[in-house]
């Protein structure tokens, strides 16, 4: 049984669906929701899903990237679900290719540092582009930059707002972020 670890500060809406997934699974659990904010989306899924919680500190975070705590709960592969901060050197260094991440656009496009939630669909808007979509990628030490695992796209139409847009997004990542997870692990991780 692999055990997962879910990082989601933000709505939850993603953290949910992959609870959600992975719920009667023989193969993955879900054994940890890691979040940065009090009384976010997350951590109230996690609550009533009895899945047990950790609840992060910058200062701690940017040293130790609570390692020891991961090991403790024999936590064997990441996912980031709406987590903003840049993951410190030993947590990188400690999973290699067992950390992704959801980005609401199609990267190398739209991404970096600041480009998260509306201001990514506000720029892609702004910039005229036909399409949007998402990007699950692998995890590095700079922002939105690891390998790309996959990508679907989601057509801009013309009288597209940011939240309209977000909502076709969104709508994607629900879709297909806990299938590429469960793929992810049959095949890259059996
Ligand atoms: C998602 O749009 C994801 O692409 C980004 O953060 C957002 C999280 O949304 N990384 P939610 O909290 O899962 O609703």
């Amino acid at each position: 049984m692999k055990h997962l670890a879910i990082f989601a500060s933000g709505a939850g809406s993603n953290a949910l669906k992959i609870i959600q997934h992975f719920k009667n699974s023989t193969s993955a659990k879900i054994a940890l929701v890691a979040c940065n904010k009090p009384g976010s989306g997350g951590l109230k899924i996690a609550g009533q899903e009895n899945i047990p919680v950790l609840m992060i500190e910058k200062k701690l975070f940017d040293t130790s990237g609570y390692l020891e705590e991961l090991k403790r709960r024999n936590i064997d592969f990441i996912i980031l679900a709406g987590f903003l901060w840049k993951l410190p050197p030993p947590l990188i260094n400690a999973y290699p290719s067992k950390i992704i991440n959801i980005h609401p656009a199609l990267l190398p496009s739209y991404g970096g540092k600041g480009m998260y939630g509306n201001a990514v669909h506000a720029a892609v808007i702004t910039a005229g582009e036909k399409q949007s979509g998402i990007t699950i990628h692998y995890v590095d030490d700079k922002y939105d930059h690891g390998e790309i695992i996959f990508q679907k796209t989601c057509p801009v139409d013309q009288n597209e707002t940011v939240e309209s847009l977000a909502r076709k997004v969104h709508e994607l990542e629900h879709t297909y972020y806990s299938k590429q997870i469960e793929k992810l692990l049959n095949t890259n991780y059996p």
